[in-house]
């Protein structure tokens, strides 16, 4: 079996652990020769290198190679798998997408409405860009396995820049929700579960979930869900007391929609007024994300510091985050053709919708890339709600690439999360001001 060298991009992210976690684990599904950390904040990176160097000694073969660096040139010769993860502006820009929009009353969630799409969107697609122009640069050949939210609008992004050659843009929102599925459904493991599903990223629907036998289990979750409740995702990272809010509510979308079972971030977009009631602008996710887990590989790191040569990392959790992009990789590497949901230009697989649309499908991964699953036209609510979602992130890209005012202020205005045009540009205007530098300068055209 061929070894891999793969490049964690956005290594310094507290998501890493979990990733090299699952490297370890499936060490036998997708073996290593070299693994490179890369990031371009060298105290970022300085501490997942020292949490997690003795604990990938510990585990793996003493023949794997491990290196962090800050260097395009070194972090992206002789790769075969980027595996991208990067935050332009980090959890603090993340903080501003939030509580930007909740000021006026709108949705400020990290990859949802105008904070989210447009604003973390913008900013996003240039760094982004940069990463695979280096891979591309240094690895003709590598795949780019592409995390770096928004991904719905990243993803538009690089179908245009790149025509998505050897790139796939993933998130791992439908496998932490298939965990819950699984187990309220009593099976072993999420991979018993073969699911139909339509839509974009971080908005879509499950509408049949074939268990190894070959019968739909949805009806039977449905019922499952109504009467007793969404299963809180079991992994390290979608079981902290804020995300219980979101399993919680998973069952109100349900009992709403019975129809098909939903992506839950469909919270932001179809409860919208009720949510922002719910949040608080001293204190959004970015912040309790900044205090949780930043804050607990702060204090790994200082354990460290303070006795570096008897330090002992401490057991990394599993994550779906982590498994994912490792059966994705495998997948491709070794030909295996798993289907999984990912973000591929439509081409018609879903029939009613514009054959150049990034949506999230099921699809077999090939080692020359995603094969999607094409599925019979879809239901007007849905269209209806996908179209609208897709021309806001449609017109981010645009203000991106055109450098347009215009543009952006249409991307806001027609998201749903939004009720009205002056809200949309006093929205818009404390963005440009927060995103300074991150974002294009963006001009009004004159008519
Ligand atoms: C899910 C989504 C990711 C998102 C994350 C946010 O896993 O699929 O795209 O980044 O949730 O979680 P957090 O704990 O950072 O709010
Ligand atoms: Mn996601």
């Amino acid at each position: 079996m061929k070894k891999n060298t793969v490049v964690i991009a956005g290594a310094g992210s507290t998501h890493t652990p979990g990733i090299i976690q699952s490297l370890i684990q499936k060490k036998d599904t997708l073996p290593l020769k070299k693994l490179i950390l890369f990031d371009i904040d060298e105290d970022r990176l300085d501490r997942v290198k020292a949490v997690m160097t003795q604990f990938i000694k510990d585990n793996y073969d003493k023949e794997l190679e491990v290196i962090a660096t800050l260097d395009y040139a070194e972090a992206f010769t002789g790769v075969d798998f980027v595996f991208a993860q990067i935050r332009q502006g980090g959890l603090e820009m993340r903080r501003d997408d939030e509580k930007i929009p909740l000021k006026y009353g709108v949705i400020g969630q990290e990859t949802c409405g105008p904070g989210g799409s447009i604003s973390y969107g913008i900013r996003s697609i240039p760094g982004v860009i940069k990463i695979i122009e280096e891979a591309k640069k240094y690895s003709p050949d590598c795949w780019i396995l592409n995390y770096s939210n928004p991904a719905a609008v990243v993803a538009e992004a690089t179908r245009r820049k790149f025509n998505n050659e050897r790139i796939l843009n993933i998130c791992d929102m439908p496998v932490a929700i298939l965990l819950s599925y699984s187990k309220m459904l009593g099976l072993s493991d999420w991979t018993e579960l073969d699911p139909e599903y339509f839509g974009l990223n971080h908005f879509g629907w499950f509408t049949a979930l074939y268990d190894q036998t070959g019968k739909d289990r949805l009806p039977e979750l449905r019922e499952k869900i109504i009467s007793t409740g969404m299963e809180a995702c079991s992994d390290r990272h979608h079981k902290d007391k804020d995300w219980q809010k979101t399993w919680k509510q998973y069952a109100e979308i349900v009992k709403d929609y019975p129809e098909y079972l939903p992506n839950s971030y469909l919270q932001y977009y179809l409860y919208s007024s009720d949510v922002v009631k719910k949040m608080d602008l001293t204190h959004t996710r970015a912040d309790m994300v900044i205090e949780g887990r930043e804050k607990e590989l702060k204090e790994e790191y200082n354990k460290f510091l303070a006795d570096p040569d008897n330090y002992k990392s401490p057991v990394q959790e599993f994550t779906v985050f982590g498994d994912f992009i490792v059966d994705a990789a495998a997948s491709i590497a070794y030909n295996k053709g798993y289907r999984y949901l990912v973000i591929v230009e439509n081409n018609g697989a879903i029939p009613n919708l514009p054959a150049d649309a990034m949506v999230e499908v099921p699809a077999y991964l090939r080692s020359w890339g995603p094969e999607p699953v094409a599925r019979k036209p879809i239901s007007s609510f849905y269209k209806g709600l996908i179209e609208n979602q897709l021309s806001s992130e449609k017109l981010a890209v645009d203000a991106y690439f055109e450098n347009s005012y215009d543009k952006a202020l249409q991307a806001i205005a027609v998201n749903k999360t939004v009720s009205s045009t002056s809200i949309a540009k006093a929205i818009l205007d404390d963005l440009i001001e927060a995103n300074g530098e991150y974002w294009p300068k963006l001009e009004k055209k004159s008519y």
